[in-house]
């Protein structure tokens, strides 16, 4: 198949649109990162999107919607703290996961009786689901476990040949995915897969909110878990990650201790000037960190990498997200000092 790479004129956005409407898949440009977008409603397109990525059928995709107000056309039963979430996060990088109606195939859902909504703020992502008129279902645009595309060069390298088409949206603004909550009950929201909407942030307008553990420790084998995209394993460059919690200078002397060939570190901004070894940077704060983690990823695998020894970010705020990240790119390998 040609995958043509489509720019952000209305005229291939129109093109875009028409691809989704007949059942085609396209790279789509998001907020957070780029996405494999088909017709929500539409079977066959659904199944060709995890086919392109390689996607277990039981890892359900977010629906995307031009407004929030469209939600009652897909989730029944929403909460009133869903619709005040809304007000204050929609649109933006928020999935709110809440029992789907029947227009919803299960190919969609992963076979639950649910649906994760999500109300994008990326102007080009905005305008292609308000011209093909249909919710547009979308997991991030990688192939399957590898770290997810933040431009457009990106899911070309991983989809050029298995979809219609790309379109090419710039790079995405915050470079993690979006925080995904489900609602324990009225008051309470759980976050399932943290990102820039944070705990904070959701505290504003719930009473509690509760970080689901499998966020920050590896989910046991056949254990039963609130959103299955926490079972796999996710976001891996071909380069062995290794985590490394602990200061400057604990970190130097792990990374000094290993000289072989292949070995980078990845590191803050403002750390390389004691760092006699081969290494990238990914920023100063949490924000840059989301912003450059899945580019950096995929840059150690282009220049060869084989083990990264990793900084491990702070968890606060937005900092949770990148960690998250990051401990499964790591398969959970983390080393502590
Ligand atoms: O920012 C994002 O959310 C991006 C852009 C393209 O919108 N999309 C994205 O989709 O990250 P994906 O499929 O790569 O990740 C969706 C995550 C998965 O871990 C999945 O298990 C979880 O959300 N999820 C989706 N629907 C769910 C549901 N009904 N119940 C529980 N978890 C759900
Ligand atoms: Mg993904």
């Amino acid at each position: 198949m040609f995958t043509e790479l489509l720019n952000d004129t209305e005229a291939d956005l129109i093109k875009a649109a028409d691809y989704i409407k007949s059942g085609k898949v396209v790279g789509i440009p998001t907020e957070t990162v780029y996405g494999l977008g088909a017709d929500a409603a539409n079977e066959s397109a659904v199944r060709a999107v995890f086919e392109a990525k390689g996607r277990p059928a039981d890892n359900p995709l977010i629906v995307h919607l031009a407004s929030f107000s469209d939600a009652d056309n897909y989730a029944k039963d929403i909460p009133d703290l869903a619709r005040k979430l809304a007000e204050r996060f929609c649109p933006g990088p928020l999935t709110m996961v809440m029992p789907k109606m029947d227009n919803i195939p299960y190919v969609t859902s992963g076979g639950l009786e649910t649906v994760g909504i999500r109300v994008p703020s990326h102007s080009v992502m905005h305008r292609i689901i308000e011209l093909s008129g249909t919710a547009i279902a979308a997991p991030s645009a990688n192939t399957s476990g590898y770290p997810s595309p933040t431009t457009a060069q990106h899911v070309m390298r991983d989809m050029n040949g298995k979809i219609s088409a790309v379109v090419d949206g710039g790079q995405s603004e915050f470079g993690v995915e979006s925080t995904v909550i489900s609602f324990d009950d009225e008051e309470t929201a759980r976050i399932l897969r943290p990102g820039a909407v944070t705990r904070e942030m959701l505290l504003e307008i719930c009473k509690n909110v509760i970080i689901d553990p499998a966020i920050l420790k590896e989910v046991e084998a056949g254990a039963k878990v609130a959103s299955p995209g926490m079972k796999y394993k996710h976001y891996s460059p071909k380069a062995d990650i290794i985590m490394v919690e602990s200061d400057l200078a604990g970190f130097n002397r792990v990374v000094g201790n290993d000289y072989d060939n292949g070995v980078y570190a990845l590191i803050f901004d403002g750390d390389e000037a004691d760092c006699p070894y081969r290494h990238l940077t990914y920023g100063a704060d949490s924000a840059q960190q989301a912003h450059l983690l899945f580019q950096r990823l995929r840059e150690l695998d282009e220049i060869g990498a084989e083990k990264v020894y990793v900084r491990s970010p702070s968890t606060e705020g937005m900092g949770l997200a990148v960690y998250n990240r990051l401990i499964r790119a790591a398969g959970f390998e983390v080393i502590r000092i």
